[in-house]
């Protein structure tokens, strides 16, 4: 069954639109991405299991939980723009694994290119979270969870900032056992596969690039 969950914490939903502001420089959109990628990652790990280990605090003993490390994650980012929500992420969880995929849209089709694919290589025992900023067409996360269930792992979900009707239409037509988290759906994409009303081209916005 098919899951699009959207994250509207006021402190998601305020950031957001501090992204979206055209004068917001590269440093603060950077800066932007990777508060939101942490509050994500709180939404997303929600399910994620407890064990519970004995411990002595100064006063007394407990069984305290900790997270069951037996189920580790995976953080896969496609590329470019993946890497702004990847290095949030890492930052509240460090010990997660990477993984990134090397797509790029042919400007003319929109198809995605594959260029990269490297995933840990025992991925067939862990929970993957993909990201990447935006669901425009669909396309990219498709075809980047295609490739990816190619390789089993227990679970995947994927997570961006800003999806489209249409993306949302695509990947859930393909992928309907994989969940969308997402801080906001926009109207509309534009003729060249733009969101709109949007933040850009994320990339770009991230990296400096234009
Ligand atoms: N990729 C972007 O960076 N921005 C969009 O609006 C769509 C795809």
């Amino acid at each position: 069954m098919q899951q699009v969950i959207v994250i509207e914490h006021p402190l998601i939903q305020h950031k957001l639109t501090l992204m979206r502001k055209s004068e917001t420089c590269t440093a603060n959109f950077r800066l932007l991405l990777k508060e939101i990628s942490w509050l994500l990652a709180y939404e997303v790990t929600r399910d994620l299991p407890l064990k519970y280990e004995p411990i002595e605090t100064p006063l007394a003993s407990m069984d305290a939980p900790i997270l069951a490390l037996d189920k580790k994650l995976v953080i896969v980012s496609i590329q470019r723009a993946g890497q702004g929500i990847l290095d949030g992420m890492l930052e509240l969880m460090p010990l997660a694994r990477v993984g990134h995929i090397g797509l790029y849209r042919d400007p003319k089709t929109l198809i995605p290119v594959e260029y990269y694919f490297k995933v840990p290589h025992d991925v067939d025992k862990r929970n993957v979270l993909v990201v990447d900023p935006m669901l425009a067409t669909g396309n990219s996360a498709v075809a980047a969870v295609e490739r990816l269930k190619s390789t089993n792992p227990l679970s995947i979900k994927f997570v961006c900032l800003l999806a489209a009707p249409e993306g949302i239409k695509h990947f859930t037509d393909v992928h309907p056992d994989v969940p969308i988290y997402t801080t906001a759906i926009d109207s509309y994409l534009d003729e060249n596969g733009y969101i709109i009303p949007g933040l850009g081209d994320v990339g770009d916005r991230l990296f400096g690039t234009k």
